[in-house]
């Protein structure tokens, strides 16, 4: 197996670049399924959320694989009614319970509502225990990024922003990068119920390399730098998303992917979400 690429966050944090994400993926066996057919393959990286109601299966899939903890990043975020609630640090234990874990390797704020600057106060104090190895947001935009940096001494190691070929958010990734903030991409492939995976773009350059459409799009995330999340319940897409390490995309087909770019979102917009 190739070597998986790394990306050292701002904090010195060693975060692998491909992880498995959980949305939509069913709480019980599918889940746990998911999580363990990942480690096994190679993955060290499993992005999971309250909301997405399978902390607790992503915790027994992490005990199933008989990987050690220590050898696994993992990520849950603070969800919206959490923030607005002012529940930082209690939803936090609640997480922590749930994932049979006495810490996260990563923790988010998953979208700037109400009340986000104090959750990230109540983040601030879990980094400082030590229960959360880095602390990061999701879906802010430039503006929420500028006034957290504006008030805050710690600098967040992510944001956590759509993007995938269709929506690359290419700007936004910039802004984040020149403050020192990796970014992790969401619906990498376009989310659930997409179309970017049937676009013939794609399955022209993948033939080069004998890829499919999955594994050009996650390699042209790695080749750009962020962090990628791709979601699958299926075993043998989960272990073709993780191998992506024994090939690279020529700058010619970087730029064609590049021009997939619509400008259209897949997902809500932190600027307007109503959840
Ligand atoms: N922070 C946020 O607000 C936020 C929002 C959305 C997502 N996320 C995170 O980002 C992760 C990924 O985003 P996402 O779940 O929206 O979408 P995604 O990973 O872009 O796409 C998932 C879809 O692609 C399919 N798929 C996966 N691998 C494939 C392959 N090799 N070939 C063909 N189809 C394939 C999946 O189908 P099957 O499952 O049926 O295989 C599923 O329908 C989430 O799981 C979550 O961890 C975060």
């Amino acid at each position: 197996m190739a070597i998986q690429s790394t990306i050292t966050l701002n904090n010195g944090t060693v975060i692998p670049q491909v992880g498995l994400g959980v949305f939509q993926t069913p709480d019980g066996a599918t889940t746990v399924d998911a999580v363990t057919v990942a480690l096994e393959a190679g993955y060290r990286h499993i992005d999971t959320a309250m909301i997405y109601g399978n902390e607790t299966s992503v915790g027994e899939g992490l005990r199933r694989s008989g990987v050690p903890r220590g050898d696994v990043f993992v990520t849950t975020k603070l969800w919206n009614d959490d923030i607005r609630a002012h529940r930082g640090q209690a939803a936090f234990e609640e997480s922590l319970e749930r994932l049979g874990l006495d810490y996260v390797d990563l923790y988010l704020i998953h979208w700037p509502a109400d009340g986000w600057q104090q959750a990230w106060d109540d983040l601030q104090a879990i980094y400082a225990a030590g229960r959360a190895k880095a602390i990061g947001v999701s879906n802010f935009q430039r503006h929420h990024l500028e006034e957290l940096l504006a008030n805050s001494d710690v600098r967040p190691a992510v944001d956590q922003i759509e993007s995938s070929p269709q929506f690359a958010n290419q700007e936004l990734i910039d802004f984040a990068h020149a403050q020192g903030i990796d970014v992790e991409a969401w619906s990498p492939l376009g989310g659930t119920g997409g179309n970017l995976l049937s676009d013939p773009r794609l399955a022209a350059i993948g033939a080069k390399y004998g890829k499919s459409p999955a594994q050009v799009v996650i390699r042209w995330h790695i080749q750009r730098g962020v962090i990628v999340l791709p979601k699958s319940t299926h075993a043998e897409r989960i272990r073709q998303n993780f191998d992506v390490f024994d090939f690279n995309l020529t700058g010619e087909d970087m730029a064609a992917v590049n021009a997939i770019n619509t400008g259209r979102r897949n997902g809500a917009d932190p600027d307007t979400f109503d959840f």
